[in-house]
């Protein structure tokens, strides 16, 4: 963290959410908060709730929330320090010069310079494309069928035929060699010394969230190898940690994200009017990109190329996005062959159709392993089936099985029983699947057994939160560690540190997170709905079960992690005891 956190909680609490927010969105007091309509997606009627008392705003509706700088990263696109430093201005608190050990200054100040080069290039290649030299680049793009509005937006370019331009310009701007190579720019060899690694190439500048230049790709003009040309990866440009097209595609503010293979196919959905596609940087698609498309969408549609090497590339994309929790669909392009050539031929609303009717990635992928077997021939039949049982056994949760067992024997005309038996028998011997663990927050499906165990934890610090006095009745029975998931925990230690205390306030606490999506889940956390409840008695009764299935989970949580985890041992110990104690204990909620 760069500034001091008391720095930063005189910012927040100088800069009052409903005076600010009021700046940017009508909103009128209704009750204890104000409601309005959410700037974060398309509403008609005010699901956007901002809470005076909390100094926070949670949207009901798309899930959008946290404190006053969080609103600011959300609608301005700041990261947390530009909405520190905005607030502060605004509210005449002078910020010193970030204070920093030598060695981190040293590697942000190195990564200053890179995303700088960076965008000097972008800068570079951009006029380029407008030059006479340029014209072959500009004739490339606009038989792509792309808009000169399209170009713009995307900031392509054009790299020169000369070999050594860039390099040249970029030096005059006062940048050494070193700097150039290792923004992935140049490269060195004895023949031809310091050149440009990209020429002769129409350029797609990389951009991160908050739209910064962090690399390239360049695609060949003709019949050139390699077709496409990336930066390498540099101190500011991890691969797997960033999608193409992102930038745009975080605030398009639709229930899903499109997944496509290349630059192309991304540009030309956002043209069509999709402008939730993004596209892994040419490598293949990884956990980490998974993880970030969690923040923004459940639904993720694969839209790779209908051959078999787009077909391999979806199955694994599909196990990926699987793992991270996401659910995933995919997109017929047939019978063509990206969707960057589907649009061209059969238009935006055929897409879309295609989108709507995209299959369900599990019918796809036992789909794709039908073709492994010859149905025909009953043992090729049997063997069939007998990998669609065990496939079958991934999913832990009856009901689900249940219903891709039903769905995958009426498509492919298998006894539903005799296929439920199969699956038995498999199971027993190698047992079901466990549930996916998830330590790291998101989005997940609402139904899921853990989804509930959250909610439960969600509900139980945001009861906490509001009426801090029932911390003191509870904390015999109650620790951080209870609180599973991994963000919660983070959470439940600070809100437990500062209940009670003079001038607590949960909008200090989501300070403490530096990403926009971290602050949104914190302030759902403190802004879950609780139910409206009648009497004292039905209160009662509510705040214990949620307390009790907390512990439960907690105890069940550190049970299933004796021997791997050392301090689950305690926690199985204390959570028995405190669970037995909770249940002869009556709660009063009185002040
Ligand atoms: P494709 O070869 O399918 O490219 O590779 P494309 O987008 O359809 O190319 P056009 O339409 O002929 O221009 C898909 C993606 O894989 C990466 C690029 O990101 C490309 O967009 N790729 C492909 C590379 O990184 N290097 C290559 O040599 C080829
Ligand atoms: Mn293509």
């Amino acid at each position: 963290m760069y500034y001091p956190d008391e720095l930063i909680e005189e910012v927040r609490t100088k800069n009052d959410i409903v005076d600010v927010i009021s700046g940017y969105v009508r909103i009128q007091k209704k009750g204890s908060n104000y409601m309005g309509l959410c700037p974060f997606h398309n509403e008609k009627s005010p699901s956007f709730s901002v809470s005076g008392s909390k100094q926070i705003y949670h949207c009901f509706g798309c899930g959008a929330g946290g404190n006053v700088f969080t609103f600011l990263m959300n609608y301005e696109n700041y990261t947390f320090q530009e909405a520190i430093k905005e607030l502060a201005d605004r509210s005449g608190v002078t910020l010193p010069e970030i204070e920093n050990s030598a060695q981190a200054k040293k590697e942000a100040d190195k990564k200053a310079v890179l995303l700088e080069i960076n965008k000097e290039a972008a800068k570079y290649f951009y006029y380029q494309l407008r030059q006479e030299q340029g014209k072959i680049g500009y004739r490339y793009l606009s038989g792509r069928e792309l808009s000169e509005e399209t170009i713009k937006k995307f900031g392509l370019g054009f790299a020169n035929k000369t070999s050594n331009d860039l390099t040249l310009y970029l030096k005059k701007k006062g940048y050494t060699d070193e700097q150039i190579i290792q923004a992935g720019l140049a490269t060195a060899d004895e023949r031809y010394g310091v050149h440009d690694k990209f020429w002769n190439r129409v350029i797609f500048p990389i951009m991160d969230i908050n739209h910064r230049a962090i690399g390239f790709g360049g695609r060949v003009m003709g019949e050139g190898t390699p077709k496409y040309l990336n930066s390498p990866e540099t101190p500011v440009f991890d691969k797997s940690r960033n999608l193409y097209g992102l930038n745009f595609a975080r605030t398009a503010r639709k229930n899903n994200m499109i997944l496509c293979e290349g630059y192309m196919d991304v540009i030309a959905l956002h043209q069509a009017g999709f402008t939730q596609a993004v596209a892994s940087l040419g490598t293949a698609f990884t956990p980490g990109q998974a993880n970030l498309l969690r923040r923004y969408a459940e639904n993720i549609l694969l839209s790779y190329d209908s051959d078999g090497a787009g077909t391999n590339a979806a199955l694994r994309a599909i196990s990926i996005l699987r793992e991270a929790g996401l659910t995933a669909k995919i997109i017929d392009l047939k019978p063509y062959k990206d969707p960057d050539e589907f649009i061209k031929n059969l238009g935006a609303e055929a897409f879309q159709e295609r989108i709507d009717s995209a299959e369900n990635s599990f019918m796809f992928e036992v789909r794709i392993l039908e073709q492994q077997f010859d149905l025909h021939d009953p043992e090729g039949k049997t063997k069939f089936h007998r990998e669609i049982a065990k496939k079958l056994c991934q999913f832990s949760e009856e009901v689900e099985r249940d219903n891709y067992t039903q769905a995958v024997a009426d498509r492919y005309l298998i006894g539903y029983e005799n296929l439920r038996k199969l699956i038995h028998s498999y199971a027993a011997k190698t047992g079901l699947a466990k549930p996916i663990e998830r330590p790291k927050s998101g989005v997940v499906q609402k139904n899921r057994p853990e989804e509930n165990i959250r909610k439960n934890q969600r509900l139980l610090i945001t009861w906490l939160t509001e009426e801090p006095h029932l911390y003191n009745k509870i904390k015999a029975y109650l620790s951080a560690a209870d609180f599973t998931d991994e963000l919660y925990g983070k959470v439940a230690i600070q809100l437990f540190d500062r209940l009670g205390k003079e001038g607590f306030s949960p909008a200090g606490i989501i300070s403490l997170f530096q990403e926009e999506s971290e602050q949104r889940e914190v302030a759902e956390l403190f802004d879950t709905k609780l139910e409206m409840l009648a009497t004292p008695q039905e209160k009662e009764k509510a705040f214990k079960d949620v307390l009790i299935k907390v512990k439960e989970n907690s105890l069940e949580y550190y049970s299933g992690r004796l021997g791997s985890d050392v301090t689950a041992i305690n926690q199985v110990i204390e959570g028995k005891i405190a669970l037995e104690n909770l249940k002869k204990t009556h709660i009063s909620l009185q002040v």
